[in-house]
């Protein structure tokens, strides 16, 4: 089964939300776009407001919302919709694949992040002290709807942060890297590009076991990255494809990196690890031995040969250290 995706006007999505009210919503909402909401939903007693989304996704804030609901009186005829960047749809997915053993859920992303990628695709959970998202459950979203209305509140940095992902999917599609290095393609394009493209994996590979894990590029350096300087996910994810590709000799990939980095105007600032003062070398290498990715001592790596061309390589951690290490760019 996969999700219906939907680009939406901001009155549209007041009217999808409406309809979805019957027979009863019950939502998870980031209290940031509280403001952007139908009154009706602003003031609905079915509503659990997420003031840190990503710091509130856990066991403990899981447990307060299923409480909540249940007392609310939810039943399985439900609807659970989740509006918020990625840490508030994981949790609102979660609470759908848990109460009453699955309900289902809508998922309206706010964030360029939750848009391109976190808002879809099945993928549910929270995070724990050993790592994030260790508990979860794969639960598609019935509906994804997206109203790029949200994305005008948005930091800078967020920004950034979504672009990373974009540059990702720039490098796996051939369509979206011709969409990206055109300036004059409109960015609701490009996110709708880019959320077709997961939908895509995520039908032919619903469990991560094959083509889907495609869209880990990046993430094993990425994931240790963001983990160490405590930068936002999309950010990290660009690091880590950077570093990878130039570690790996890939230049044909280097040389498409940089020009779809111009391409999306991230900032090089903040892919230079030289620009980052406290950078714990072996807290980096020890989260990567964390990576959920790892089998045995090897990594599976997603690498492109050429923009649209990823294939999977396993590489010893050591190995692909010293290959990193050698980079000029990376010594601190
Ligand atoms: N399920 C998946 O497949 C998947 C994939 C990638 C990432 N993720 C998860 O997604 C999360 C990262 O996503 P994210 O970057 O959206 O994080 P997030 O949900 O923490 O949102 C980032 C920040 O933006 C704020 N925000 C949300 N919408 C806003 C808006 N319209 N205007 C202004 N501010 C707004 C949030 O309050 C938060 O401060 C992580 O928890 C990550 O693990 C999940």
């Amino acid at each position: 089964m996969n999700s219906k995706l939907t680009a939406l006007k901001q009155l549209e999505l007041m009217n999808a939300l409406e309809k979805a009210r019957e027979p009863r919503l019950f939502s998870v909402i980031d209290l940031k776009v509280k403001n952007m909401l139908p009154q009706w939903l602003q003031f609905s007693p079915d509503v659990f407001w997420l003031n840190h989304p990503e710091e509130q996704k856990n066991l403990e804030v899981f447990e307060q919302i299923t409480s909540f609901f249940l007392k609310q009186g939810i039943q399985r005829g439900h609807m659970i919709a989740g509006i918020g960047g990625g840490a508030t749809t994981d949790m609102a997915g979660f609470v759908a694949a848990c109460i009453h053993r699955g309900v289902k859920w809508i998922s309206v992303p706010t964030t360029l992040m939750g848009m391109v990628d976190a808002g879809f695709g099945g993928k549910t959970g929270v995070n724990t002290n050993h790592g994030k998202n260790l508990i979860g459950a794969f639960h598609m979203p019935e509906d994804v709807w997206i109203c790029t209305d949200f994305l005008k509140t948005m930091s800078r940095m967020e920004i950034l942060s979504g672009r990373g992902e974009v540059l990702k999917y720039a490098l796996l599609s051939s369509d979206i890297h011709e969409l990206v290095m055109n300036t004059k393609t409109p960015m609701e394009e490009i996110i709708m590009a880019c959320a077709s493209f997961k939908m895509k994996l995520t039908a032919e590979d619903f469990r991560e076991s094959g083509s889907r894990a495609y869209l880990n590029l990046g993430h094993t350096l990425g994931h240790a990255f963001e983990h160490t300087l405590k930068i936002p996910h999309g950010i990290a994810v660009t690091m880590g494809i950077k570093y990878l590709l130039k570690a790996m000799k890939l230049d044909a990939a280097v040389e498409s990196f940089e020009e779809i980095f111009k391409s999306l105007q991230l900032d090089s600032e903040k892919v230079d690890l030289s620009n980052y003062e406290r950078f714990d070398k072996n807290a980096f290498w020890s989260a990567l031995n964390h990576d959920k990715k790892k089998t045995g001592d090897g990594l599976k790596l997603v690498l492109v040969d050429s923009v649209g061309n990823p294939r999977f390589e396993v590489l010893p951690v050591a190995k692909l250290r010293t290959l990193v290490e050698a980079l000029s760019d990376f010594k601190t």
